[in-house]
């Protein structure tokens, strides 16, 4: 177990209100947790993520994708420059509304990982609470995976399941796999972070 003055420094990216990210910083508290929430960056000025991750004592920033026109290259390098500025190792995306580049996916390639509310590969993309219901599925859920440039394919580090209950609208199914994106995602980064999951050479390796 590594010692809190070396725990990998991990940075959230979200652009909304950052209920996943609440639940890594309440995990990453507990003694013993294997990684440090040390930033949240969002790419919308005032989202409601940020005063949460405030409240915390969690350094903020925010880099505006609308400054930089079509360019996401050029975001991403302002983003990145932030990241490094803050020793990140880890990039964690917590409802982060913006497809990245494959440059940024290059560069942090088996040290950024995304939680997507399906299991995948079922229903990538948006509206997947939607998707779900319209395929008539009886079980849905989320899943943690490292990013690579295509989008929501990456090795799947872990997946939680729920049941599709008679008379369920995207809200009501939404709500029940948000529920559980709170306990997956702190589970998957510890695992990440404490090596006991890695991307080597494209392909999921557990030790
Ligand atoms: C979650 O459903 C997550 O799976 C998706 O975006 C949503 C973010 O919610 N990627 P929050 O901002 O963490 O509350």
């Amino acid at each position: 177990m590594s010692s809190p003055a070396n725990r990998p420094r991990v940075g959230v990216l979200i652009s909304g209100r950052g209920s996943n990210m609440v639940s890594l910083a309440e995990a990453a508290r507990q003694p013993g947790y294997p990684a440090e929430i040390a930033l949240v960056l969002s790419n919308v000025p005032g989202a409601p993520g940020l005063e949460r991750a405030s409240g915390f004592g969690i350094a903020t920033a925010t880099v505006d994708h609308r400054a930089f026109g079509k360019d996401r290259e050029a975001f991403e390098r302002a983003m990145d420059e932030v990241l490094r500025a803050h020793r990140i190792d880890i990039v964690v995306l917590a409802g982060f509304m913006r497809i990245m580049t494959a440059w940024f996916v290059q560069r942090w390639e088996g040290r950024m990982i995304n939680i997507h509310p399906s299991l995948l590969p079922l229903f990538k993309g948006t509206h997947t609470h939607r998707q779900a219901l319209d395929a008539g599925v009886s079980e849905h859920g989320c899943s943690v995976h490292f990013v690579v440039p295509e989008l929501d394919a990456g090795p799947v580090i872990a997946q939680a399941k729920v049941p599709v209950l008679p008379g369920d609208d995207e809200d009501t199914l939404a709500a029940r796999v948000l529920a559980q994106e709170h306990g997956l995602y702190p589970q998957a980064l510890a695992a990440v972070a404490s090596g006991a999951v890695a991307l080597v050479g494209g392909v999921l390796v557990r030790r």
